[in-house]
């Protein structure tokens, strides 16, 4: 990311908020605190209560060395918007630097409980190590517990001795259950289309594509707005082939002792191999991925250097092992994942237009009681709505039913207006993505990465 570009773009338009928190960040990362301090402090000019600003501002306090300082701001700022995650992550973290591991652990609990993306592995590791509790954690990928002795010993039929243990060690979803298919995924035909190319095809007639020399391998990235059937799309691909399929979340990776998360992933990626065809799937990979640049820590480092050592097969072949990942900042993975043999296959994963969401609708519709159903209208009344958004619909007006249905002691189906009413109540929620992938598409489009984004927003043709 290239920081006199957004300094250039800044300069023809100050007052641009996102585009102020993204200088901020890049002045950050280079420890030019004082930089980034006078752009948050204009964002907070401009717009007083700007949870992110706030949040921003009492990091840089906090690394400044001002812990207390920090900590009466983030107060502050937690008093004034309880529900804001990241805000309680921070106290976490200093917390942890205060060595109060208990406090620091449910200051991390509420974090994510809030919101699971926020989920940090490493750092929930180090408040562990520091002593902050033992029980169940909850990580980037669902709850986990944290003293596993280890004695379930089901016998798995995909894989026998040394690599039964290794699975199970690593605790990994390998038989991804295959109970969603492409169909159950509404719209998105041009990205199912992609990845029947990519993975699907090859899989099936290894042959044909070595008859034309072509060798099944490298990866395809998915990427987009959240909500909008990255993940849902990846698992329904598990559906469509006969071959092992290896979902990997972040906690299957990091260990909280330095070297260990490189040769987790060296047996992952062995495992695979082993069980070829497979699919290796990493979902949120910018947090495994994220730019060495913006690592202060070496460890981060390391586990990158064997990610790429790993695509590249250098110690032995990756022949019929597909690469999958998905992502929502596809700006955070560090720009050597790109490369050739590895993701490069970037694909966008758009929200859905009119008919999509029409097919969208039919899928949550399904097997609800409902009367009046009129997807069409739901898709016109939903413009900007994720798949995820959709849902909400769909959950709302399912409460709206059984508010009713409570009141008359009996059973009331979800009516067709409820559906819509809900439409008004649900806020589409991939616009804010677009406020920062926009300027990231415009200033930081190295090799067009983006052009799909700047040709969805009509800035390209
Ligand atoms: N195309 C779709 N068809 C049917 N349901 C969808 C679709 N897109 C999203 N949904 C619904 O929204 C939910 C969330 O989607 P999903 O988790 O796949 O989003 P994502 O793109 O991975 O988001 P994130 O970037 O936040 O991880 C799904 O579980 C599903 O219920
Ligand atoms: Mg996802």
């Amino acid at each position: 990311m290239n920081l006199e570009a957004l300094k250039l773009a800044l300069a023809a338009s100050p007052d641009n908020i996102p585009l102020l928190l993204m200088v901020a960040k890049l002045h950050e990362d280079q420890f030019e605190l004082l930089d980034a301090r006078n752009c948050l402090d204009r964002v907070v000019q401009l717009q007083s209560d700007h949870p992110e600003a706030l949040l921003g501002i009492a990091r840089l306090i906090d690394m400044a060395g001002e812990t207390s300082e920090a900590v009466v701001r983030l107060d502050a700022l937690c008093a004034m918007k309880p529900d804001f995650a990241a805000a309680w992550l921070l106290r976490a973290r200093i917390a942890l630097d205060e060595k109060e591991a208990q406090a620091a652990r449910a200051y991390y609990d509420k974090a994510v409980a809030l919101d699971r993306s926020v989920a940090d592995d490493e750092l929930l590791a180090a408040i562990l190590k520091a002593g902050g509790g033992k029980r169940s954690a909850m990580t980037a990928n669902g709850p986990i517990e944290i003293d596993d002795d280890d004695d379930n010993d089901d016998d798995d039929p995909l894989f026998t001795g040394m690599d039964a243990v290794t699975a199970r060690e690593l605790d990994l979803e390998f038989r991804v259950k295959a109970d969603i298919r492409f169909e159950d995924v509404g719209g998105m035909d041009k990205v199912k289309e992609d990845i029947r190319m990519k993975i699907i095809h090859p899989l099936k007639n290894p042959e044909l594509f070595a008859a034309y020399g072509k060798k099944p391998g490298g990866g395809v990235l998915l990427y987009g707005p959240p909500g909008c059937g990255k993940t849902l799309l990846a698992r329904a691909t598990a559906g469509e082939i006969n071959a092992s399929f290896f979902s990997i979340g972040l906690h299957h990776v990091l260990d909280m002792y330095i070297g260990e998360s490189e040769q987790k992933l060296h047996k992952i990626f062995e495992l695979a191999r082993k069980a070829a065809p497979s699919v290796l799937f990493f979902d949120e990979i910018d947090a495994l991925a994220a730019d060495r640049r913006d690592m202060r820590q070496s460890s981060g480092r390391g586990i990158i250097n064997q990610f790429l050592d790993e695509l590249d097969g250098s110690r032995s072949q990756n022949d019929g092992v597909l690469i999958l990942g998905a992502t929502n900042a596809p700006w955070h993975v560090d720009g050597a994942f790109m490369r050739p043999g590895r993701f490069d296959r970037l694909v966008f994963v758009p929200p859905p237009d009119g008919p999509a969401r029409e097919e969208i609708a039919r899928i949550h519709a399904r097997g609800k009681p409902l009367v009046d159903f009129d997807p069409a209208q739901i898709a016109k009344k939903s413009e900007g709505f994720s798949g995820a958004d959709l849902k909400a619909v769909f959950d709302l007006a399912t409460e709206a039913a059984l508010t009713e249905a409570m009141k008359k002691g009996a059973l009331v189906p979800v009516g067709g207006k409820m559906l819509l009413n809900a439409c008004k109540d649900v806020k589409p929620s991939t616009r804010k993505w677009f406020e920062s992938a926009k300027n990231y598409a415009l200033y930081a489009n190295q090799s067009g990465f983006y052009d799909d984004v700047l040709i969805y927003l009509g800035l390209k043709k």
